[in-house]
């Protein structure tokens, strides 16, 4: 898939109209400031009437975090943006805002696990259920349906085992029965997937991946119509007061600029080393959306207008020595997040008491690095390794 032809939505997104009230800057002022004040009090009072539509606090409008949710919006395709701390801070005002007490919700059983525990543990202190479902079965979506049922909470894709969730059959059942969608699609980014356009409520992203790309800022940001977004600000914006800083929104701003650039590099080198990894004897299974054997890869092809390049792969090598070849390599960092310039990797072991047995699994963060180093780092950690395993049971005196 190729991300150019979207470039000029990007180009009018990223080309501001010269504001006289900045002298020409070329970049957005940061606006350093907690509050605004007036000339008269006729002009704070009659501000005071609707803060959000006037600079009054920056916990409600900051002209540097407009900007930025203002190109958000136009990226979407939606009506209105509202920016906050971090991911997490946009995803639970996002839930909070459509959801009540005895309410019931229906989440995928793949989404970010600090999500899952927000719906799954935090909530039900307020009377509010949440049934998790395999995302990819509508069948499992129908049956968990409740005359309760009020959101529909999607991750498309997911980021551990890149699973995805049919946004336009779900958006459409959801309709049906009265509820929201909210769904997450922080992988895929505005350049690769449009929830709202397939019929999705709200969109929410961790911005602290690939669309702030530079690994030294948090943000999150949910995006969705007038009238969802409204309530949002008026009560979960501006009571919890998760707000981003001018400064984390000037970067964002600045990371925008490259992100069709980042998101075509990161798919044509997520791929590549993800087809190289499929030939590896010790891999059994590779997940990425984007490859043929993916059990998805038709939907993706339908919803998606590009790929990402975090997946991750299976292997029956044992954690511990999984581990140790981690530890060999040399461009991978060991670390949680993803989305900035680095590669990552991390390995854990799944025990989900299939038949399968325990396994390995290790997620992959393809950074923007020559993708041949990357290739040629996970292949050198892999034989030095078995060399250095092999040495060590040629000195291990039989006992
Ligand atoms: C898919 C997904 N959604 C949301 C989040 C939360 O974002 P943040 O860390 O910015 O709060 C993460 C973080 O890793 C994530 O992976």
């Amino acid at each position: 898939m190729n991300i150019k032809h979207q470039e000029s939505r990007f180009t009018s997104v990223a080309h501001d109209p010269l504001d006289s009230r900045h002298h020409g800057a070329i970049n957005i002022p940061i606006y350093q400031t907690s509050l605004f004040a007036f000339e008269n009090h006729e002009g704070f009072e009659r501000a005071m009437l609707n803060v959000l539509d006037h600079h009054v606090y920056s916990r409600g409008n900051n002209p540097t975090v407009e900007f930025l949710e203002q190109k958000l919006l136009e990226l979407e395709e939606g009506e209105s943006a509202k920016c906050f701390a971090s991911g997490m801070a946009a995803i639970s005002a996002a839930i909070m805002s459509v959801i009540r007490s005895g309410d019931h919700i229906i989440c995928t059983n793949q989404a970010y696990g600090p999500t899952r525990e927000f719906l799954g543990t935090y909530l039900e202190r307020f009377g509010i259920e949440t049934t998790f479902v395999d995302g990819s079965s509508m069948e499992e979506w129908v049956t968990a349906i409740r005359p309760s049922t009020k959101l529909f909470y999607l991750e498309s894709p997911t980021s551990g085992m890149f699973e995805l969730q049919d946004l336009e059959a779900l958006a459409q059942l959801a309709k049906g029965i009265g509820a929201v969608t909210i769904c997450d699609g922080s992988w895929a980014t505005p350049c690769n997937q449009r929830p709202l356009k397939l019929g999705i409520d709200m969109v929410v992203h961790s911005i602290t991946k690939y669309i702030a790309g530079h690994s030294d800022c948090l943000g999150g940001v949910v995006i969705g119509s007038h009238i969802l977004m409204d309530r949002l600000s008026q009560t979960e914006y501006m009571l919890f007061g998760g707000i981003m800083t001018p400064q984390s929104a000037a970067l964002i701003i600045r990371g925008l600029r490259t992100l069709p650039l980042r998101m075509q590099r990161h798919q044509d080198s997520g791929l590549r080393v993800a087809k190289h990894l499929q030939d590896q004897a010790y891999i059994t299974k590779v997940n990425h959306p984007g490859l043929t054997t993916h059990p998805q890869h038709e939907l993706a092809l339908r919803q998606m207008l590009g790929f990402s390049s975090l997946f991750s792969f299976e292997t029956k090598e044992p954690v511990e020595k999984v581990k140790a070849w981690a530890d060999h390599l040399r461009y991978f960092k060991i670390g949680v997040s993803w989305g900035g310039f680095e590669s990552l990797v991390t390995v854990k072991e799944i025990d989900d008491g299939s038949i399968k047995g325990k396994w390995t699994l290790v997620r992959l963060y393809i950074g923007m690095e020559s993708p041949e180093d990357l290739i040629r780092d996970l292949d050198e950690a892999w034989e030095g390794l078995e060399s250095s395993l092999t040495i060590r049971m040629i000195n291990t005196p039989n006992v």
